[in-house]
């Protein structure tokens, strides 16, 4: 069988994949979105060989004309396999990058504009970018897209949103892969791994952020935790878990010191303490 890797969003960092090609050799490599490169695609694969590259759009990845021109303008724009089915090394991949948007389909709800055309014809050419689809919803999903792919067979559906066994995820993905005679989706955006228990058949296996697993969901390299989500977690612990965890070593060398120092000069004031020394207090 053949290897192939697949990436969660690297979020502007490549070493881990370049690290991964180099160790394993892997026959081809896909990057389920929000590449957000901070150079162009052709450079950062520019010493890769054998190992074929295939990416889809996430989110971020039309956030700027820089990020957009590196991903779009590299060679490598031929290698996205949004809205097609390419066969990687005898496995049939089916591609569906970028996410939702309420202001053209936000599923379950019927789409706004079921076309890039039906929503360029609503802008007019002052909302046009480069004589098309403004630049942010070059990472929309668009039902034209998805009824398209929904009429090809594949093995395996990757997505940059999540399907619905993810709580933030659509059944509208569940169908489409289901309907292409998918076994499993991939997907990225939630920065979370996860294996999720299968839905009518139908398996789904979330990349954690910068992570990377193949195709049976082994972990190749373990994603990294979301600053966020982190965040997060520090902001809903009780506080003194809370005050805990944002105890850095050199903070609490400075409360310790403090603490040391008001106690050798005795003049420690606090309740239920005596500002008396031992031995007055002894004599009383
Ligand atoms: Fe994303």
């Amino acid at each position: 069988m053949s290897k192939v890797f697949l990436c969660g969003d690297p979020h502007g960092e490549f070493d881990h994949i370049l690290s991964a090609i180099d160790q394993w050799h892997p026959d081809a490599v896909l990057i389920l979105g929000d590449l957000t490169p901070s150079h162009s695609l052709d450079e950062i694969f520019k010493g890769v060989k054998g190992t074929k590259i295939y990416w889809i759009p996430g989110n971020h990845d039309t956030d700027s004309d820089l990020i957009y021109d590196r991903l779009w303008r590299s060679s490598f724009a031929k290698h996205n396999l949004h809205g097609r089915v390419q066969d990687v090394c005898g496995v049939k991949v089916a591609g569906l990058g970028g996410v939702f948007r309420g202001q053209i389909w936000m599923p379950p709800a019927m789409p706004l504009y079921a076309s890039p055309s039906l929503f360029i014809r609503k802008i007019g050419k002052s909302g046009m970018w480069r004589g098309g689809l403004p630049r942010r919803h070059r990472s929309t999903i668009f039902q034209s897209v998805y009824e398209k792919l929904k009429e090809c067979k594949a093995d395996i559906l990757i997505t940059h949103e999540a399907p619905s066994m993810h709580p933030k995820g659509f059944k509208a993905l569940d169908d489409l892969a289901m309907k292409m005679g998918c076994k499993i989706i991939f997907h990225a955006h939630q920065h979370e791994s996860k294996r999720y228990c299968p839905c009518n058949g139908l398996c789904a296996r979330g990349i954690g952020l910068r992570g990377i697993i193949d195709l049976e969901g082994n972990v190749i390299v373990p994603a990294q935790v979301d600053p966020r989500e982190l965040e997060a977690k520090v902001q809903s612990a009780p506080s003194p878990v809370r005050a805990q965890l944002r105890r850095t070593p050199a903070s609490k060398f400075r409360r310790l010191n403090r603490f040391n120092r008001f106690n050798r000069f005795n003049r420690f004031s606090r309740k239920g303490w005596s500002n008396k020394s031992p031995k007055k207090e002894r004599q009383g």
